[in-house]
């Protein structure tokens, strides 16, 4: 889907009713506005290139330093391709949704009810859950002799993980004995955590997470590349096209830098009170990626200190939305409800089908005025009918463009969102890359399980309040 020149068309981000001019002096952002925040904006810039590479911000580097690990990754996504039906996923948050996102946004939409040769590849599963109904379930339509799976964490030790692991381990143990191996790759940090020792006392093929990419940064690293790479994606098109949005990234120019903008954007809403962000795509191949980005959102700017210690309840509540779906759902809140949102779309220009809506129904004129035109020019109408009555009613709303759906702009999207997720977190004075607020969760698992060395968070757990029967009903 490349130009005359051989390029594939840049995405474009379109924040005209963003503005006062077309939204409204009260609700809409003026240029001024947009100016003062400039010197914030170069500063985060500078911010995110000097650190670039270092520290936590180690996937900015992912386009150009891999590529041996893509070769491996294709050597052995080619094996895996040969003899599994299916491919499993255990993992969870950033080790479960980047893979999920890419699976929706690259392959075909019904992909595990085609027949394995319409498909081309192996069933795809990702087990971002642990609720034992989901787990057997898997299991009754999984064939063992012909699955893969792909245990991935980056700490090597999340309970839920790991837990799949120890299920599906044993289980392939007692059916295949030293061969079960051949049956789970291991995706996990070099050096730390438990998964490493294991997968290297069990013998298991092993990808590494890089240092400094921290799960929701890792979807263009072994994470998110060798789940592709199984399903035929295209995983040099896609960092092909992160490294054309780094490009793109240089300059701290809110014209030529769309990241940079955007983040500019979202922090001047925040200010103004806008602090829900709404991610509408309207694709159904899309539709993951919301969930990808609420979770690059969240996770990375809502946090309770800035980087100076000082209480600042940093943040943009993410909700994922689908159209035309969510216009017969959420739309009527977003039009009429609170002014506390900014509402992305995220369009495309090309689909990669095209749908006639057929004859029929004449005698009833207010059906058949839709034969003849194609569903694609009815999702398009309907989103600009939406933008149009957001405008109209003062809503913040900008438009994400992609000219079509492939590995190359979705290597740009997932680009884009990561470095307008990081400026943004450079603006407001806070550490974008951890999530204590996870961790604590995470250890407090791991107390009521008994783990050692969770003792005193077991006793701090033991001694809060006791819940009261007159507030159960
Ligand atoms: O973004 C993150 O760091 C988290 O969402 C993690 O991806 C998630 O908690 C899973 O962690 P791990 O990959 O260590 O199992």
């Amino acid at each position: 889907m490349a130009n005359a020149k051989g390029k594939t068309p840049d995405i474009k981000f379109d924040f005209n009713n963003m503005m006062a001019d077309f939204i409204g002096a009260e609700q809409g952002i003026t240029d001024a506005e947009l100016n003062k925040t400039r010197n914030l904006a170069i500063a985060a810039h500078s911010n995110v290139r000097l650190n670039r590479g270092t520290g936590m911000m180690g996937w900015t580097e992912l386009p150009y330093n891999q590529a041996d690990v893509v070769s491996d990754i294709i050597a052995t996504a080619k094996i895996v391709r040969r003899n599994a039906d299916a491919f499993v996923v255990l993992g969870i948050g950033g080790s479960a949704l980047g893979p999920m996102a890419v699976f929706q946004a690259l392959c075909h939409l019904r992909h595990n009810e085609l027949s394995k040769r319409q498909r081309k590849a192996p069933k795809f599963y990702v087990e971002d859950n642990v609720d034992p109904e989901r787990m057997a379930s898997l299991l009754d339509v999984l064939d063992l002799d012909k699955t893969v799976f792909n245990v991935i964490t980056k700490s090597g030790s999340t309970s839920e993980t790991m837990s799949q692991y120890l299920i599906i381990m044993k289980m392939l143990k007692e059916r295949y004995g030293d061969k079960a191996r051949e049956h789970i790759i291991a995706t996990t940090d070099k050096e730390k955590g438990n998964l490493i020792k294991i997968a290297k006392a069990e013998g298991l093929k092993t990808f590494y997470i890089p240092d400094g990419v921290g799960g929701r940064f890792s979807e263009l690293c072994p994470v998110g590349l060798l789940p592709a790479a199984v399903l035929g994606i295209d995983i040099k098109e896609l960092l092909k096209g992160a490294a054309a949005m780094d490009k793109r990234m240089r300059k701290s120019d809110f014209k030529t830098n769309p990241a940079l903008v955007a983040a500019a954007l979202q922090y001047v809403a925040i200010n103004k009170g806008k602090n829900i962000s709404v991610m509408m795509p309207y694709a159904d191949s899309l539709k993951l990626m919301a969930d990808w980005y609420c979770q690059l959102w969240g996770e990375s700017l809502g946090k309770s200190v800035d980087l100076n210690g000082r209480e600042v309840f940093a943040g943009q509540t993410p909700v994922k939305a689908l159209g035309v779906t969510d216009q017969h759902s959420q739309i009527q809140l977003y039009t009429e409800g609170p002014f506390d949102k900014v509402i992305t779309f995220i369009s495309v220009e090309k689909y990669r089908n095209e749908v006639v809506i057929s004859d029929g129904a004449e005698e009833y004129p207010s059906v058949s005025f839709l034969s003849g035109h194609t569903l694609n020019e009815l999702i398009s109408a309907e989103m600009e009918a939406t933008e149009y009555a957001l405008t109209k009613k003062h809503r913040l709303n900008s438009r994400i463009v992609l000219p079509f759906v492939n590995a190359h702009t979705i290597g740009q999207l997932m680009m884009f969102f990561m470095f307008q997720t990081s400026y943004l977190g450079a603006m407001l004075n806070i550490n974008t890359f951890n999530q204590p607020g996870v961790e604590e969760g995470k250890n407090a698992t791991y107390a009521l399980l008994g783990r050692a060395g969770y003792e005193e968070k077991k006793a701090e757990i033991a001694a809060k309040p006791a819940k009261k029967e007159q507030y159960i009903v």
